[in-house]
């Protein structure tokens, strides 16, 4: 026990000094080690700043992209609009395809087009004028050579103070959209053209805020060489026909056309269209490719597809629509005319169909009619329909030659009433076009009017088709005899 007391005694001054020194190793020890912890520390909090600057610029980043995606959409969205009418910058004015003016945009645009001064449509087709800017007198000289009517004769309109008043001819004419007085000069809306004007083309494009007015060519008179133009007259209401040859009040109905005698007159257009020219008028042996007949009587294979569909890519179309290349590309041509014309709301709702779409559909109308007449025996609805819907097998749509088009998407007659159809009851066969499923002629197509429904046949058989009155089927037979 001593011993082992005394070697404690004298271990515990060994010890301490052991124990000094290793308290100090130890203070050391943690002295080092809290170092190391703070400086642990300060690199956790540098990588967390680190990790959390670089979220924070992910994050930037991702902000960016979405606010310039947004933007972008917003921009086109808002530059693309067909109704959305450019009301700042200048409008440029062309005549004849000479650029006359540039007139401030605001206050110069109207709800779907544009006013014009009719002091330069006065220059351009050489009017005289008289009065004042409360009176304003233009006059047309007829040209007594190209008209049947005489010397001396003249058409004239006058611009009262009351801006929406006009006297054409010495009869009254009350404007939808007033005239504006500026100065010297009188601002009309372009619907006065289209509406109380024949011999001119008014086309306005409201994203580029171009106008352009021309006087129309006359396509009998005209050869390669010489333009002559129709006359530029006014009409005294816009149900007046534009067309000179209407005037004549003729009846032509009874009349029969001998087809091979037409001679296919020279087209021109308003726009360069001279690279679908192959398209729009097929020449050699493609002249007469198109010319195919579907119908109940001429069915067409259910495993035929053609071999050269390709997607209409323009018209505010709702959804996919196929053609086959040459309809695609002269519908294209027409779209660009249409556009020029001042028409921009036309649609191409449908164009290539194959058998099986045909089937649904000709089937949803069959139980569209049965559930609408509960006592219809189905082959009863399927006749019904059948004057509407062509029967799988007989439906030319599945040619890939066939589309229809309206500027509603409602596909109903009413669009016969609209300006746009007009417009394609006489340029529609320049394009390679004709009405398939005419007013009148539904006891030999089988089908009801479709004022909608258009079919390629290329332009030297769409002008003798038009010519003549017939429909396809009149068209094909006379062909034969
Ligand atoms: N609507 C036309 C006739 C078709 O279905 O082909
Ligand atoms: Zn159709």
């Amino acid at each position: 026990m001593r011993q082992q007391n005394s070697q404690n005694n004298g271990g515990s001054r060994r010890y301490s000094r052991e124990e000094a020194e290793y308290l100090r190793r130890r203070r050391a020890a943690e002295e080092m080690a809290a170092e190391r912890k703070k400086e642990q520390k300060k690199i956790r909090r540098r990588e967390n700043l680190k990790i959390t600057g670089g979220r924070l610029l992910v994050f930037l980043i991702i902000f960016l992209i979405i606010a310039a995606i947004a933007a972008t959409v917003i921009f086109i969205a808002f530059c693309s609009t067909p109704d959305a009418p450019k009301t700042s910058g200048d409008i440029t004015y062309y005549y004849g395809g000479k650029e006359v003016r540039r007139q401030k945009a605001e206050g110069h645009v109207t709800l779907d087009g544009a006013y014009f001064c009719f002091n330069d449509l006065s220059e351009y087709l050489g009017m005289a004028e008289s009065g004042n800017a409360a009176e304003m007198k233009f006059i047309i000289r007829r040209e007594p050579a190209k008209t049947s009517e005489g010397q001396g004769d003249e058409e004239y309109i006058v611009f009262l103070t009351d801006a929406k008043r006009v006297i054409v001819n010495g009869q009254e004419i009350k404007l939808e959209i007033p005239n504006l007085l500026e100065g010297d000069e009188v601002w009309v809306a372009i619907d006065f053209i289209r509406d109380y004007m024949s011999g001119l083309s008014v086309s306005y494009d409201r994203n580029r805020a171009v106008l352009k007015v021309a006087r129309v060519a006359d396509e009998e008179l005209s050869t390669k060489d010489s333009i002559v133009y129709m006359p530029v007259t006014f009409r005294l209401s816009r149900t007046d026909p534009l067309d000179q040859a209407d005037r004549t009040g003729v009846d032509t109905s009874g009349f029969k056309v001998d087809i091979d005698s037409l001679e296919i007159p020279a087209v021109w257009f308003s726009e360069d269209l001279s690279s679908y020219e192959k398209y729009m008028n097929p020449q050699g042996e493609m002249r007469d490719a198109f010319l195919v007949l579907v119908n109940s009587g001429h069915r067409i294979s259910a495993d035929s597809v053609p071999g050269d569909l390709v997607t209409v890519t323009y018209g505010n179309m709702s959804g996919t629509v196929q053609l086959r290349e040459f309809a695609m590309m002269s519908l294209e041509a027409l779209f660009t005319e249409l556009r020029g014309a001042g028409f921009f709301g036309m649609m191409v709702d449908s164009g290539y169909r194959d058998y099986a779409y045909q089937s649904n559909i000709f089937e949803s109308y069959v139980q569209k009619e049965m559930s609408a007449s509960p006592s219809l025996t189905r082959a009863a609805a399927e006749a019904v329909v059948s004057r509407y819907s062509a029967r799988p097998g007989t439906s030319e749509h599945q040619t890939g030659l066939a589309l229809d088009m309206d500027n509603t998407g409602a596909l109903t007659v009413d669009f016969a009433d609209t300006d746009e159809y007009r417009w394609l009851e006489q340029n529609a066969w320049k394009f390679g076009f004709i009405l398939r499923y005419p007013e009148g002629k539904e006891d030999i197509t089988g089908i009801q009017f479709e004022p909608w429904h258009y079919r390629f046949v290329g332009r030297y058989h769409a002008y003798k088709i038009h010519e003549s009155g017939m429909c396809l089927e009149e068209y094909l037979a006379d062909l034969k005899s």
